[in-house]
């Protein structure tokens, strides 16, 4: 049977959610990956230190025990972010980064940034700091093509920026185009790249009707482009690293109006697996989910290491959020009723 055992992952882009949803979902992410970025669009955006603070003790409180697993807090930006609570909180290790949302762009975004330029005197300050900048790389403009979005976002708003702040730790989240693949590498910035756009294409969406299960944001582009992310991922290259946007929500809101995200924290791991074994390029796993995220970073590589399986992995059509033993909502996981090839055999050390 085939084996691969890797340095332990981080999970560098995630969504948690509070209450019950998060006390049923955390463990598919803190069994296996050691650190995450826990994006700060709750239904009440994370916009203080001190909201920082409750949530992530929500987040330890919900975590099994004994787990070692480190969630690392984001700031919401909005037009009128507090310079002092954003560095404080930075200086102070409450805050691992700031998470830039154009207003409106994806869910819970409304409170996000309206015009940009606002903000020029903050990336200052986080550039002098150190503190890394987190970006939704798409522009809102509704007179936009929604498959245009990200590469107007990159030539109007992220180009400017990269070029008057060059030491600014700019990382865009959830690439999905040749296109930022390109500027990625050319900028010296890095980029984090889910699994759900290594598998599905455009067409995903349109599939038996309109199939919400696979809408998110940035919406999947053409297959083109798809190809270039693969290329990109398993390259090994350091700008590249692993960061999920597993995004919960409960199937009967998912069904009802359709709301972007995909939950693929359950089978992250043997997905990303699945492209990269398609790739050909199994040896560059590592680098890409445990070592180019914590060198872009400045964070120590984790201690423990995972071992991985090429076995079949039959994948549940629903995952349960139960209160009290009763079941009270479904989540539907990315690859949902399908058997991949990898499974997570565990942590060894
Ligand atoms: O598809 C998405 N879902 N993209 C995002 O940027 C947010 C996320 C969510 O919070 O559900
Ligand atoms: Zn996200």
């Amino acid at each position: 049977m085939k084996t691969l055992t890797i340095i332990k992952p981080d999970d560098w882009h995630l969504h948690l959610r509070e209450g019950l949803v998060l006390k049923n979902i955390i463990h598919f992410t803190s069994e296996f990956f050691g650190r995450a970025i826990v994006m700060p669009n709750t239904k009440t955006p994370i916009k203080s230190v001190e909201r920082a603070i409750s949530y992530k003790k929500s987040i330890v409180e919900a975590l099994p025990e004994s787990s070692k697993f480190e969630p690392l807090m984001t700031m919401y930006l909005t037009d009128d972010t507090d310079k002092e609570e954003l560095i404080n909180g930075f200086n102070n290790n409450i805050f691992f980064a700031a998470k830039l949302y154009p207003a409106n762009g994806t869910t819970n975004s409304s409170h996000g940034v309206k015009k940009i330029e606002n903000l020029y005197k903050i990336f200052e300050l986080m550039q002098d700091s150190g503190m890394p900048l987190l970006i939704h790389g798409e522009v809102t403009d509704s007179d936009v093509d929604v498959f245009d979005r990200e590469e107007v976002f990159i030539d109007r708003e992220l180009f400017p920026i990269v070029k008057r702040f060059p030491k600014l730790k700019i990382v865009l989240e959830h690439i999905t185009t040749a296109y930022a693949v390109d500027f990625v590498q050319e900028n010296n910035i890095g980029a984090t790249i889910t699994p759900h756009h290594l598998h599905i294409n455009r067409n995903a969406m349109f599939f038996g009707g309109l199939n919400s299960d696979f809408y998110c944001l940035p919406v999947a582009k053409r297959e083109k482009n798809r190809i270039a992310l693969r290329k990109a991922a398993t390259s090994g290259k350091e700008c590249f690293f692993l960061g999920t946007d597993s995004a919960p929500h409960l199937r009967k809101w998912k069904a009802f109006c359709g709301c972007a995200g995909i939950f693929n924290s359950p089978v992250a791991i043997a997905s990303y697996l699945k492209a990269f074994e398609e790739e050909n390029a199994l040896e560059n796993f590592e680098k890409f989910a445990s070592l180019n995220g914590p060198n872009f970073y400045n964070v120590p590589i984790n201690k423990e290491k995972l071992k991985l399986v090429s076995r079949s992995n039959k994948i549940l059509e629903f995952i349960d959020v139960v209160e009290e033993k009763n079941i009270v909502g479904q989540i539907k996981p990315f690859h949902a009723g399908e058997t991949l090839q990898w499974q997570v055999e565990g942590i060894v050390n």
